[in-house]
């Protein structure tokens, strides 16, 4: 068996526990933001494997990602191999911009977000899918804790442990959506949680 053929196998894996864990409603999440974005150019900003590409419509996407791998195996025409710190496109270049469970893997939200600011259209938008904590302290306690049991072990059925006790661990990392992305360059349209308790959030921004 190939290397590809491995990492197709492990891609394959983590789409599929994607779709169990959030209870099949991964793709209905991307799609709420979606419909919130303009047609014309969309900058997939950490794209993978293409999961969100049913959900495009008739947009023109470029893909983006910094793990050729996950790129390897999406199926736009358009890829490139960056982070979203630093996006190698021309100031208004996109008339959207799209991220969905991709926030807690940032090294910086901040440049990430001026980034995404700069490669867009004054009236573009940028659309957020993450997860996170839900809102107020008992409410993320108890989510802590069942996150803690739960994601071990389905990582460990996958055969995937230590992806999943990251994952667990990386629901913390970030502050809570409200205020993350209280001030920013761009104005605020939208913000909601969604899934149980509330742990995914959706956000909108537009360029003024
Ligand atoms: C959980 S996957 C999400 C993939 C896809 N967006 C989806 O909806 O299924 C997270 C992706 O973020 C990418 N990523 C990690 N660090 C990044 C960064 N600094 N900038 C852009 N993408 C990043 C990873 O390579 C990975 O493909």
């Amino acid at each position: 068996m190939s290397n590809g053929s491995v990492f197709t196998d492990i891609a394959a894996k983590y789409d599929r526990i994607n779709r169990i864990l959030s209870l099949g409603r991964d793709q209905a999440w991307r799609q709420r933001v979606i419909d919130m974005l303009p047609d014309g150019r969309l900058l997939d900003l950490g794209g993978g494997t293409g999961a969100a590409n049913p959900v495009f419509g008739s947009r023109e996407v470029v893909a983006l990602d910094p793990s050729p791998e996950m790129l390897s195996l999406n199926e736009v025409p358009s890829r490139v191999v960056a982070v979203g710190e630093s996006l190698p496109f021309a100031d208004g270049a996109f008339d959207s911009v799209f991220s969905a469970y991709v926030f807690r893997n940032l090294d910086s939200v901040e440049r990430t977000v001026a980034e995404a600011a700069r490669v867009l259209r004054p009236g573009g938008r940028l659309g957020v899918v993450g997860l996170g904590r839900p809102k107020g302290e008992l409410a993320a306690a108890l989510h802590r804790i069942g996150s803690s049991v739960v994601l071990p072990v389905v990582g460990t059925l996958a055969g995937a442990r230590d992806e999943y006790v990251y994952l667990n661990r990386s629901l913390d990392k970030l502050p809570p959506p409200e205020k993350m992305f209280a001030d920013t360059p761009m104005r605020r349209v939208s913000l909601w949680r969604m899934g149980p308790l509330g742990f995914v959030y959706g956000v909108v921004l537009e360029k003024i």
